[in-house]
């Protein structure tokens, strides 16, 4: 009988994986040690959606290390595509995908974190990304099908709504961005509660208040 492996959820140890990439052989949780790792598939190399967000991932380089975050690619394609991707790209755009990319030729990575899902494409993996943190949790996760491109601003949003969250215990409220007023978690005693009547934050009623953090 086929033993079925669940995808990763939200609040789950990501699963580790050694893989070939083009930055060498990678232990998962080797490279996960001590930042935050966004792991993400694209569906095929030498395609053009692809190119524009691999491009994109490689042009924010230096946001990702100034905020402790390592990138890693995936797709189903050997590790020869890869590179001559890799390169064509460099030559053409001056672009370089510095970060390693997965050659998941056996689909065993894909696979184990859903990242192929046959209604859409048997053999190409979908756009997924997944936000990791560096105790290995899974902590975001988004799917885009084949014929839509991620949004980079989305991506690094949400990251760092998670960094901030996790600095300052809030939560973020809709279309929340850097520098914004944060949700300031509801009293959990009716003492609390008086207390918060009398406190200066932004009060929409007693379970929904808002603080700026500066
Ligand atoms: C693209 O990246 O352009 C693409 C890849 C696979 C299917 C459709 C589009």
């Amino acid at each position: 009988m086929e033993q079925i492996t669940l995808m990763p959820r939200i609040g789950d140890i990501a699963p580790d994986f050694e893989a070939v990439t083009t930055t060498g052989k990678i232990q998962f949780s080797e490279y996960n040690k001590g930042t935050w790792v966004i792991l993400f598939s694209h569906p095929a190399d030498f395609t053009p959606v692809c190119t524009t967000e691999m491009s994109g991932f490689a042009l924010e380089k230096e946001f990702f290390a100034r905020n402790n975050t390592k990138l890693m690619g995936l797709s189903i394609d050997s590790i020869h595509a890869h590179i001559a991707w890799v390169n064509a790209v460099y030559e053409k755009t001056g672009v370089l995908f510095e970060f390693p990319i997965i050659a998941d030729i056996d689909m065993s990575v894909s696979k184990r974190y859903g990242m192929l899902q046959p209604g859409e494409s048997e053999t190409a993996a979908v756009r997924a990304v997944f936000i990791i943190d560096p105790e290995g949790k899974v902590r975001l996760i988004m799917y885009y099908p084949l014929n839509v491109g991620r949004n980079m601003e989305e991506i690094k949003r949400s990251l760092l709504a998670l960094q901030t969250s996790d600095q300052h215990k809030c939560a973020m409220p809709l279309n929340w961005t850097p520098g914004e007023k944060v949700i300031v978690p509801a009293p959990k005693t009716v003492e609390a509660l008086q207390e918060r009547k009398k406190s200066d934050l932004e009060m929409v009623d007693w379970y929904l208040a808002k603080r700026s953090l500066s």
